[in-house]
């Protein structure tokens, strides 16, 4: 069996251990005679498994004691609604526009309380992070999309908001490097990027924040209280894939936890931009110092047909090759290679080396 180099943006690869682990255990887990997929999350096989997979979150992100770890469902998308929902207060909102994701949590935000667009990279399609280092004002929370998965772009400063409640989307950057998780009054991520399989978003919240009553007519389920009160098993939690987390965590602490991630990725991200900046033949769309070391969307020197020609030979051609999920945005074109925790240094060589030769040949 040959596997090949994953780039997809989500859900994508997995370490290979955690996948060879879990196929060992799929039967018989540690002599129960039972897959994880079976069990009841209220079983004494089980109850260790979320125990861990939430202490490693804490220890590997060094998560401090007066905050909470939630496993909820719904994907970061249903967090879009529940951020406004019980962070509400006095009514107004602050976000950051760095794209498609940000775009989304804005419009449903705005369903709950006022939004004040604190700025925006919209004049250049989203290729940068516009800055906005200090906030002050009567914002219930200001939103940001640490990562944006689709225009590559990313954060090298974390906004200074004071006392006011800073929140952030981490879907595709979750413990890619070290993040202060105190500087943040709230984080979440869907798992299905650099954690686990699609199925469980992982929420971060400090204590003070989880409010007795969200909003009025807030569903049981979207209320954080519910789930901090129940040890996020007020309904059945997606088990299997929180023990596919906790395999995927265990790999990372094994990797050198976030500190190790960041040396991997750093060098897997470097090796590509550079590439890409030393090419005559293609280029990065997002601006240096705004650029993600996760998703990594480049274009050819060709525009019009000839680019839709040559992008489409470009991803059927690195498909025979074995490296798969790599077609662009339709917002950003071209292609784009998303290099998440478990992508490894050969997978990026091996894109190096396909890319070189195709530029060659076209
Ligand atoms: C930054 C970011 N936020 C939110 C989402 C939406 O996540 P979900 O599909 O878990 O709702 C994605 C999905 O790719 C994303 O990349």
């Amino acid at each position: 069996m040959s596997r090949v180099y994953n780039f997809s943006a989500g859900p994508s690869c997995l370490p290979e251990e955690v996948l060879k682990s879990a196929a060992e255990e799929m039967m018989d887990y540690k002599g129960t005679g039972q897959s994880v997929m079976e069990m009841s999350h209220r079983s004494k096989a089980y109850e260790p498994i979320i125990a861990e997979t939430e202490s490693l979150v804490r220890e590997l992100m060094n998560v401090p004691s007066n905050y909470k770890i939630l496993f909820l469902q719904g994907g970061a998308s249903t967090q879009f609604a529940m951020v406004p929902m019980n962070l509400k207060k006095n009514g107004k909102a602050a976000y950051i526009n760095t794209g498609v994701w940000s775009k989304k949590a804005i419009a449903e935000a705005k369903k709950y309380l006022s939004v004040e667009v604190l700025a925006s990279s919209d004049d250049k399609n989203f290729s940068y992070i516009p800055k906005v280092e200090k906030v002050t004002g009567d914002y219930d929370y200001v939103h940001i999309t640490l990562n944006n998965t689709i225009m590559g772009t990313h954060y090298e400063y974390i906004p200074d908001t004071g006392d006011i409640p800073l929140v952030a989307d981490i879907s595709s950057c979750i413990l890619s490097e070290p993040l202060d998780v105190s500087k943040f009054g709230l984080l979440y991520a869907g798992a299905q990027k650099n954690l686990a399989p699609a199925g469980v978003t992982l929420v971060i919240i400090r204590e003070d924040l989880i409010p007795e009553e969200p909003i009025e007519g807030t569903p049981t389920m979207l209320a954080y209280k519910t789930h901090s009160e129940n040890g996020s098993m007020y309904n059945t939690p997606p088990c299997y894939t929180i023990y596919i987390m906790g395999k995927v965590l265990q790999w990372i602490k094994a990797n050198g936890g976030a500190e190790g991630m960041k040396k991997r990725n750093y060098e897997k991200a470097n090796l590509f931009y550079d590439y890409l900046d030393n090419s005559d033949y293609y280029h990065a769309t997002a601006e240096k110092g705004s650029r993600s070391i996760m998703n990594i969307p480049f274009l050819t020197k060709y525009d019009g047909d000839k680019a839709t020609e040559i992008n489409k030979k470009f991803v059927s051609e690195a498909a025979s090759a074995g490296l798969v999920n790599l077609a662009g945005h339709r917002l950003v074109g071209g292609m784009r290679a998303s290099i998440y925790n478990a992508m490894s240094l050969e997978g990026v060589k091996a894109l190096i080396a396909f890319m070189d030769k195709f530029a060659k040949e076209n």
